[in-house]
């Protein structure tokens, strides 16, 4: 049994403009020590079914209205809150997209931590300093002693993002939902905070599910990978195949605008037009105003996300014709 599992899972937003379908039916599992990257361009769902995970949807105008998050034996979606209250945090740690909008600026980082810690550990509270201060070294916070009692405007982004991954590793999770966890940061310390949660995933044996718009990071990273298009998961395979077998349309398109990878080629194709409107996707395939494999059968129906090849999900009618026309060199080896 995997780690945790997220089956057909549906969450929309009852707007003015209409029902916003954000996440309609995603399922994806993630086992110990291993990192599934989610990946799409923005406005797919990607935090939404994180969110959905840790049951932070905001309600309203937003409903979880199917589907189940198996953890440990139990669906996250029917436990009373108290028991999530337990998990969250404390089973299942989060980092958040928004990192300088989720620390208080009003308490010390210490204080953000060791909260954290005291809600979900039976430690004192000189205990529960000396594990913070004990984290925010594990993190690579330098002079931990001395940065436990500064607020969050004293650091920088880097250690602010270090912070919030202290928060989250704090109870030692788990799972740990990185949503777009180095987006902010320049280049250098982003390397260093994947290294950082990659190392801390195999001390602590986390499952890790790593969201980004970054082809580069989840090439680097992780073990399975998960592309989402608006709303569903279009594409659903190990790491390897995604990046040198990919079989939708979309992923290949993805894979033709990532710039490092396409150096030599001087290569930088891009998807035309823009992500469909959560309330108003199109009937049929919801990628099919974008699409150049597009045909009639693609603006009726929707295609169901099938196993093509061992292990190779997609959601596409034309995966054949994708595989057999897709350019050669979308990644160098
Ligand atoms: N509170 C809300 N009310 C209405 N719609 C919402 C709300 N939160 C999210 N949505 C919609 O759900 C859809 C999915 O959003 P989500 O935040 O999951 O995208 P994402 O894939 O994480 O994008 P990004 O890469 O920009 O972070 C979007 O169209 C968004 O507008
Ligand atoms: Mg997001």
């Amino acid at each position: 049994m995997a780690l945790l599992e997220v089956k057909n899972l549906k969450t929309y937003f009852f707007t003015d403009d209409g029902v916003a379908k954000a996440v309609d039916d995603v399922s994806y599992t993630v086992d110990r020590r291993q990192t599934l990257g989610v990946v799409g361009e923005s406005g797919c769902g990607k935090s939404v079914t994180a969110l959905s995970i840790m049951r932070l949807i905001p309600d309203p105008p937003g409903k979880i209205v199917g589907g189940q998050v198996m953890f440990d034996g139990k669906d996250l979606l029917t436990i009373s809150e108290e028991e999530m209250r337990h998990i969250r945090g404390n089973k299942i740690g989060m980092i958040f997209q928004e990192p300088m909008t989720s620390l208080n600026p009003v308490f010390t980082i210490g204080d953000q931590i060791e909260e954290s810690i005291l809600l979900h550990q039976k430690v004192t509270k000189a205990e529960a300093k000396v594990r913070t201060i004990e984290m925010l070294r594990l993190v690579g916070i330098p002079a931990p002693e001395q940065r436990y009692g500064e607020y969050p405007h004293q650091l920088s982004g880097g250690l602010r993002q270090r912070v919030m991954i202290a928060i989250a590793l704090s109870c030692k999770p788990d799972i740990l939902v990185a949503d777009e966890p180095t987006t902010a940061l320049d280049v250098t310390v982003q390397a260093q905070i994947l290294d950082l949660i990659n190392r801390l995933q195999e001390e602590l044996g986390m499952g890790v599910i790593l969201i980004t718009h970054d082809l580069g990071v989840i090439a680097e990273t992780a073990d399975n990978v998960a592309v989402m298009y608006a709303a569903h998961i279009v594409e659903y395979s190990n790491v390897d195949e995604i990046f040198h077998n990919p079989l939708h349309p979309y992923t290949v398109g993805l894979l033709g605008s990532i710039p490092k990878l396409n150096v030599e080629t001087e290569r930088l194709m891009t998807i035309e037009g823009t992500v469909p409107a959560p309330t108003n996707f199109p009937v049929g395939c919801h990628f099919n105003t974008r699409c150049p494999y597009a045909t009639e059968q693609c603006y009726k129906e929707e295609p169901a996300l099938i196993e093509h090849e061992k292990g190779h999900f997609a959601a596409c009618f034309h995966w054949e014709k994708v595989k057999a026309e897709r350019p050669a060199d979308l990644v160098e080896a």
